[in-house]
């Protein structure tokens, strides 16, 4: 059940924090210089790494994506319509589903065929809630397709069975004349799904086994052999058999089968937070494995912020001790990425598989007044700057870090959006996402500067976090976040090989480190526009106490 996998999380993530993260120097005083190397260009940020999470939880789907094509709420073939432009504008480029704890005991076929005929079932994981399956395979599908989203399709490895993951891969993938390909095309889907990932399992040490690692692999590799994609379009190349014989003969396998610029990526059940033992057995088992018989293309890693209590941490009221509490926890996702990677690094050099951080964000104190096991939480300023954090520790290991989805999309823990009824308001969160638009795609440019500190009782954090990228559109972006929620940091900005005379974005801040948005005051956390000038050849920005700060460097 999720709630023992997340105490069990919790037990992992108790030991202090380091003060400051990767390439950001700690001392006394911001402000300084920060000085981007443009002209030292690192990995892409994949935009994978602004991936969503959307599980059969609460009202995570049903209210909060579908309403029903029959609904007073408008929306299209039963998706509300609210939700999907406020998340297309955040360009969301995958969507995980349909779990979570919940994949594990998803069974697809309840979900296809006329509404009227399908299964009611029971949501035994999230509080036995009636699962109606309105909302099956055509209908995610649907809904990825209407936000322009890859989908990644977690199969179910708990309670189900290698055959039913294959029957439902044949299912959405398949062409004529196989006859799954004919009974999608009956129950209105003509051409093949695309499935970008596939999730295999999900937390296979807790809700969905528990398993050893070592059970987990040996179930993990019949999955991972035999749930094919059939989409032409994601098809591989054909492997020459003169590959496979030396790969036999040689008893030291092949890096990996050619793959297609589509084909679908299949991830692994991995860790969780830091606990290497899962890591460690799967990435062992991969490098002696024979990609003729299977492989594996990314390890999820599951890494919640509790505060100082797992479901107890306040979401709004609290202390700035909290405040602190929560962001410190939020560094360690860097202690447990790294110490991933290094195993990683140990049996894939290449880079080959990816870390994939497919359950991430603050999980808090439900709303007073709402179905504990549905998730519902406020969400504040606080858990915006923390969104910023993580993606800024995203982007600087992004040369192993290439998708993250967090938890999750509507209504649940840190989501974007929260609804009730046809009302519809944007969390802070959500913002964060829309200011990092820019940095999909872009280059990961090193910077160096000297963080300052922010110190509440025995906690010291560093005073700011920041990021530079180069965008799609060649210029340089900055991302520049002021944890102190009493001073603001100044920075003087200097880009090798950029005279930059100007930078303009948005400021995302609030009256108080607890403010949130609400139906009554949807603005009380929004971006406002702000802008630097250089002054004597010198670009200085100050960034107000709590806030996130996204620019564009202009020449
Ligand atoms: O996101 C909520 C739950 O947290 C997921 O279902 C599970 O994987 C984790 O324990």
């Amino acid at each position: 059940m999720a709630f023992t996998s997340a105490a069990a999380s919790f037990a992992q993530t108790t030991t202090p924090a380091p003060v400051a993260s990767a390439n950001v120097a700690a001392s006394q005083t911001a402000p300084g210089t920060l000085t981007v190397q443009a002209d030292q260009p690192g990995p892409v940020i994949n935009r994978d790494i602004f991936g969503q999470f959307a599980e059969h939880l609460g009202t995570g789907i049903y209210g909060g994506v579908w309403v029903g094509k029959d609904s007073k709420i408008p929306n299209v073939r039963g998706v509300r319509s609210d939700v999907v432009g406020a998340l297309k504008a955040i360009k969301v480029p995958v969507v995980r589903w349909p779990g979570g704890c919940f994949a594990d005991e998803y069974h697809w076929r309840n979900g296809i065929g006329p509404a009227s005929k399908r299964k009611v079932t029971v949501n035994s994981v999230w509080a036995g809630a009636v699962e109606p399956n309105t909302f099956g395979t055509h209908e995610f599908m649907d809904f990825a397709e209407q936000i322009g989203s890859d989908a990644y399709v977690s199969v179910n490895m708990g309670s189900g069975t290698v055959q039913e993951a294959a029957e439902w891969m044949e299912y959405m993938t398949a062409v004529p004349p196989a006859t799954a390909a004919k009974e999608r095309a009956a129950n209105g889907r003509k051409a093949p799904y695309k499935v970008k990932y596939l999730g295999l399992g999900n937390e296979m040490w807790g809700c969905g086994g528990p398993n050893t690692p070592d059970e987990y692999v040996t179930k993990m590799k019949g999955f991972a052999h035999f749930v094919h994609n059939f989409n032409p379009e994601q098809a591989a190349p054909k492997v020459d058999f003169s590959l496979i014989a030396k790969d036999l003969m040689s008893g030291k396998p092949m890096d990996s089968l050619p793959s297609g610029p589509n084909s679908m990526m299949r991830i692994a059940a991995g860790p969780n937070s830091a606990d290497p033992s899962y890591t460690e057995v799967i990435m062992k088992a991969w490098k002696t494995r024979s990609p003729i018989y299977w492989d594996i293309n990314g390890i999820s890693l599951h890494q919640y912020t509790w505060g100082s209590m797992p479901f107890n941490e306040l979401a709004t009221g609290f202390a700035e001790k909290d405040y602190a509490t929560v962001l410190m926890q939020t560094t360690w996702m860097e202690r447990s990425v790294k110490k991933h990677k290094e195993i990683m690094d140990k049996y894939d050099p290449k880079k080959h598989v990816a870390l994939v951080v497919d359950e991430w964000g603050v999980w808090l104190k439900p709303k007073a007044g709402t179905e504990q096991m549905f998730l519902q939480q406020d969400q504040s300023l606080r858990d915006g700057i923390a969104a910023a954090m993580n993606i800024n520790i995203f982007a600087r290991h992004a040369d192993r870090v290439r998708m993250t989805n967090i938890a999750q999309m509507v209504n649940v823990l840190q989501a974007m959006i929260v609804t009730e009824g046809p009302k519809m308001v944007l969390a802070p969160t959500y913002h964060v996402y829309k200011m990092y638009v820019p940095f999909q795609d872009a280059t990961f440019l090193p910077i160096t500067f000297n963080a300052g500190e922010y110190k509440v009782g025995n906690i010291t954090l560093p005073q700011v976090d920041a990021i530079a990228a180069k965008g799609k559109d060649g210029k340089v972006w900055l991302s520049l976040t002021n944890l102190d929620p009493n001073k603001s940091a100044e920075f003087t900005a200097v880009v090798a090989g950029v005279t930059a005379s100007s930078a303009a974005g948005e400021v995302l801040t609030a009256e108080r480190i607890d403010s949130i948005n609400t139906f009554e005051t949807p603005r009380a956390v929004t971006p406002k526009p702000i802008s630097f000038t250089a002054a004597d050849g010198k670009l200085v920005f100050s960034l107000p106490p709590k806030s996130v700060t996204v620019v564009r460097l202009e020449p």
